[in-house]
């Protein structure tokens, strides 16, 4: 081995009640939605609010499907509508809140699956800004600034240049 590549990654923990008021509303928000999802065959409810540079506030929860792979999590669904509907907006933070059908929300946050991560990752490159995440447990918060914090070695356009 020649070398070693390391990158550190820092998420900050906070109680709900210490979140701005801003940031506690898009958590009840994210939670309200996440009761809406539609998810039969998992049963498992994911629900993301998503908060715009102009102040704007559009969700998404999961959509699944019989056929499994045509689903969408919560994350691409608000992101998407918010790059088919702004898209000259930025999008600067967004709350996630999952639980299983019928139970209360995790006790640890659950963070965006991979392919979420990398589509949340798209919006900061094309913007040139960073997004701040906030994943909801049960009493904690998870602040990530930025989804390098989360995806540290995504797939960059420049790769593809
Ligand atoms: N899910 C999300 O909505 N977001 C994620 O980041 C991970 C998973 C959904 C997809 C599926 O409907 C259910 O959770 C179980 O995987």
């Amino acid at each position: 081995m020649q070398k070693r590549i390391i990158r550190q990654v820092e998420i900050e923990v906070f109680q709900r009640n210490e979140l701005e008021p801003a940031a506690q509303q898009l958590c009840r928000i994210a939670e309200k939605v996440r009761l809406e999802a539609y998810a039969p065959y998992s049963r498992f409810l994911v629900g993301a609010a998503l908060e715009l540079s102009n102040q704007v506030i559009l969700t998404g929860n999961n959509q699944e499907n019989a056929a499994y792979p045509s689903g969408l999590c919560a994350e691409r669904v608000a992101l998407y509508f918010a790059g088919a509907n702004y898209p000259d907006t930025p999008p600067v933070r967004m709350a996630i809140t999952a639980s299983h059908a019928n139970s209360e929300v995790l006790e640890e946050p659950a963070a965006p699956c991979g392919a979420c991560l990398q589509a949340l990752h798209e919006y900061e490159s094309r913007f040139g800004t960073q997004l701040e995440i906030l994943l909801l447990g049960k009493t904690e918060v998870w602040k990530v600034k930025g989804l390098v914090n989360l995806l540290p070695f995504s797939f960059n356009s420049l790769e593809i240049k």
